[in-house]
Formats: C-alpha cells, structure tokens, sequence
C-alpha cells in the first residue's frame, strides 16, 4: 500500500530526522535510501536528544523496522557503534536489516576521502570525510565491495587487492603516503560479518511484501535536492543520489508504488562545506540566525553557512521530487526578525531568472531578488495549529506555500516532537 517518500529541499541539514520522527507511530518501515555517515540528523523526545548518523531516524519509533537499503554506504565500525548506543539508552535495534548489495565503506576510503581534501587545497569541496565519494566512485568503477562479500572470503580477498593495487599506488606516488595492507583490511571487514549476518537481508523483497500486506513504507532520505549527484550545485555535491528518485534505486522500489514524496524546507536556508549558495548572509544577521538557529554540523561541528529562504530552490525541489507535500521547519527561528527577505528569483548579469539558472557558471554569479516580508516578532513555539499563529506569521506561510508550488502540510515550531502544526495529513492517500 502506500510509500512515502521524504526527502531535503535544500543543502541538507532541514530537519529531515526530525520530520520522520513525526511520522514514527504512522509508518512499519523507515529505509535509508542512500548516502551514509555523512548524514546528521537530531532528533529531540523529551528530554532526550539522539544524534544519527547511520540509522535512520524511524529506528527511534518501538516497533518499526529500520532498513538500510542498497543505494546506502555502510562504514561497519560506525553501524555497530550507533547500535550500540542506542541499546545503552534502550532503544530496541533488534529489527535493523541491512541490504546485501549495499557497499561497505572500507578504512582505505575514509583515508583518501581525508587526505584528497587536503591535496586540493582551495579547491577542497568541505567533505564530512567519511568516505563516501571515494565508495561510490569504487561502486560505479566496479571495484566496490558489498555485504554480501564479507560471506564469501576469497572473493573478500580478491576484490580488495583488486581494489588496493590501484589505491595503493595513488597513496604512496600522488599523495605521499604509506601503502595499506590488503590482509589488515580483510580482517577488519571480516570482524564484523558474524555479527551482521543476521541482519543481512533481501530488502527489496522486504519492502515489496511489506506493501503487499498494506504496510507503509517510508523512506528516508539523507543529505538533500541541491546536494544529489546529478541535480544539485555539481560539484559542490554528496555523491549519491538524494531526491525522490533515489528511493527507488536506492531502496529497490518500483517508481509505480511510491504514493508521496514529502520534502522538508527549513524557513531559512543553510549549507556546509563549500559551493555556491546565492542568499548567504556573512554579516551579522547571519551570526544572528546561526546562533539562533543553533546551526553547527551534527556530524562534523563545523558552522553552517546560513541565509534567507529561497523560494527558487523551494520551487525546483518541488519539481525535481514531484513533492506533494512540504514541511515548513524552524519558523520559530524567524521569531524576533523585524523583516524577513525571501527570494523569490536570481539577477544574472541583468537578467532575471526564476527559475534555476540551466548554468552552474550562472548559478554561482546569482544575485537574489528579495520580497521583504513583515516578521511576527512573537513567539510562536507554543502555537499548535495554524490559526494560533500571528496573522503575519500565517500570511508568511501563505506567502512561501504559493511561491513553491505545494501545500505546507506541517510546520516545525521547535525541536521537540509536539513542537509542531499539522494542517493537512502527512500519510494515508
Ligand atoms: P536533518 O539532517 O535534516 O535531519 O537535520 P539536522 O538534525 O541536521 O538539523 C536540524 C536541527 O533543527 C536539529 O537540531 C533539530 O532538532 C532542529 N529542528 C528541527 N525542526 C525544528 C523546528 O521546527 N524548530 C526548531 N527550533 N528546531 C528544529
Ligand atoms: P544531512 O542528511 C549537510 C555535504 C558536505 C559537503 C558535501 C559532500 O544531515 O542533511 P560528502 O561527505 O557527502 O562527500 O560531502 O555534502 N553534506 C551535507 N551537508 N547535511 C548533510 O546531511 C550532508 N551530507 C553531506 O558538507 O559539502
Ligand atoms: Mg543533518
């Protein structure tokens, strides 16, 4: 029956674990689509605050089954860790399955993740650094490594020297370093196969039965639209795909079963790592609304670049996904502005662009063109449906649902899980 798709509108960081949560006790299966342990979502039950990286973020919901599907990049030591410390705070993991055909993340990848960052230097694109570029290009060479092969040694063995005979060449002739060992590998890849084993699944098949027996079906998914390999600000990208049409690679969903795509856009904008992004504030207003909005990386620290909303990203995710839904995150942090700019198209050169610029040369030289908007200036983190908001906070909503092309279903009003609006229902059909 039905599959929901949820996905991030703009550089990641929307509040997607968050959103998932919301959808907790409505949904039997979260999966996890693509990307890794890049992800960071946060996500606030009370008095407790759960930081994932790995696991989806349905995982914290009793009784769902949390999938790690085959379009996901598995760094082991950090699966077992993020089990391990959910169990110590006694979230039950017992039902994780992970797909036999995602790849692994072996040491050697994380390693020239790192020091390829450092070899371009100005030109680094500001990874997390946990290897992901590095496994999907080996998943796209050929040359990757799958669950499925830590069962069969020999051909463990095989494939890694395969895979090191090139690497280690780069590491010693270009970037200066010391050769890994093929056999060390092995066994750290191997350490882990007994106790993954029972995990190990056909998930694709799971989720097929699953919607058969009218199960619902979330996926989830990590990083964002202008993130994804092949539509976001290329290069300044995950290397995965994380729009809508990742699920059904990434998870082995047939597009024809997917019933919604949910996409959460935060009322503001934020960006980690470098590339370009047309509303960035680098004055104080932008230290205002970082602080404010509390916005320092959940994997690796580091500020995030912050700006206004911008409704020409808002629109394109919503075409690129064919989202159905939005949900609108973090006005609370918008409380105390006096004005609130939102973009509403590009200045290129003198000509305007509303829609995204088809050149990425473009994109980079885009000057916004701002509608300012009249703030609230209360506060709204005690409001819980629509009509108790303030009416300029309403008209704001309005203002934002109109540009982007579809309805504003929930709205984020802090972190907490009943922090939240519900104007229209988020599952069912
Ligand atoms: P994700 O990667 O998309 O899951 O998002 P992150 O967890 O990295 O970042 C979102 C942050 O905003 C987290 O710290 C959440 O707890 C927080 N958050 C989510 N929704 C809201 C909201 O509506 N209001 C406020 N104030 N915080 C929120
Ligand atoms: P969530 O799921 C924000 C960014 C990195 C870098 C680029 C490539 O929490 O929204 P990578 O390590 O993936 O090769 O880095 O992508 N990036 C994210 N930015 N949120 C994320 O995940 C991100 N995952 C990757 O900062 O610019
Ligand atoms: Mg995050």
């Amino acid at each position: 029956m039905p599959a929901i798709v949820l996905v991030g509108a703009q550089w990641g960081d929307e509040g997607k674990g968050k959103a998932t949560d919301l959808l907790g006790d409505r949904i039997d299966y979260v999966v996890k689509f693509n990307g890794g342990n890049n992800a960071g979502h946060t996500v606030v039950i009370g008095d407790e605050k759960y930081a994932l990286h790995l696991l989806p973020s349905g995982i914290l919901t009793p009784g769902v089954t949390p999938i790690i599907g085959n379009g996901v990049v598995v760094d082991l030591g950090v699966l077992f860790t993020e089990i391990d410390a959910l169990e110590a705070r006694g979230v039950d993991t017992s039902l994780l399955r992970v797909s036999a055909n995602a790849h692994v993340i072996p040491s050697y990848n994380t390693i020239l993740d790192r020091v390829n960052e450092r070899f371009l230097g100005s030109r680094k694109l500001g990874t997390t650094g946990r290897g992901i570029g590095p496994t999907y290009a080996d998943k796209m060479s050929r040359v990757g490594i799958r669950v499925q092969d830590l069962y069969d040694e020999s051909i463990l063995r095989q494939k890694v020297v395969a895979a090191l005979a090139v690497k280690n060449q780069v590491l010693a002739k270009i970037y200066n370093r010391r050769a890994i060992d093929a056999d060390a590998i092995v066994q750290e890849l191997l350490s882990y196969a007994e106790r993954l084993r029972p995990m190990v699944a056909d998930t694709s098949l799971e989720i097929s039965k699953a919607l058969d027996a009218g199960k619902t079906v979330l996926c989830e998914a990590g990083q964002a639209t202008l993130l994804d390999v092949d539509h976001g600000t290329y290069p300044y990208v995950t290397s995965s795909n994380a729009t809508s049409g990742g699920a059904c690679t990434g998870a082995g969903l047939p597009p024809t079963r997917v019933d919604r795509v949910i996409a959460v856009l935060k009322a503001f904008t934020t960006r980690v790592g470098e590339g370009p992004f047309p509303t960035e504030l680098t004055d104080e207003v932008g230290d205002e609304l970082r602080e404010i909005g509390r916005e320092f990386g959940t994997t690796t620290g580091r500020p995030r670049r912050v700006g206004w909303l911008d409704v020409v990203v808002g629109r394109y995710a919503y075409r690129i996904n064919g989202v159905t839904d939005f949900v609108l995150t973090k006005l609370d942090n918008l409380d105390t502005f006096e004005h609130i700019p939102v973009c509403v198209a590009y200045d290129v050169g003198g000509v305007r662009h509303d829609e995204m610029p088809v050149s990425q040369s473009d994109f980079h030289h885009a000057t916004p063109i701002y509608e300012i908007l009249p703030g609230w200036q209360s506060d709204i983190s005690g409001c819980r449906t629509f009509e108790e908001l303030p009416a300029t906070c309403q008209d704001y909503v309005l203002f934002v649902e109109k540009a982007i092309g579809a309805r504003i279903s929930a709205i984020g009003v802090g972190p907490g899980r009943d922090e939240i609006i519900q104007r229209y229902p988020l599952t069912g059909e």
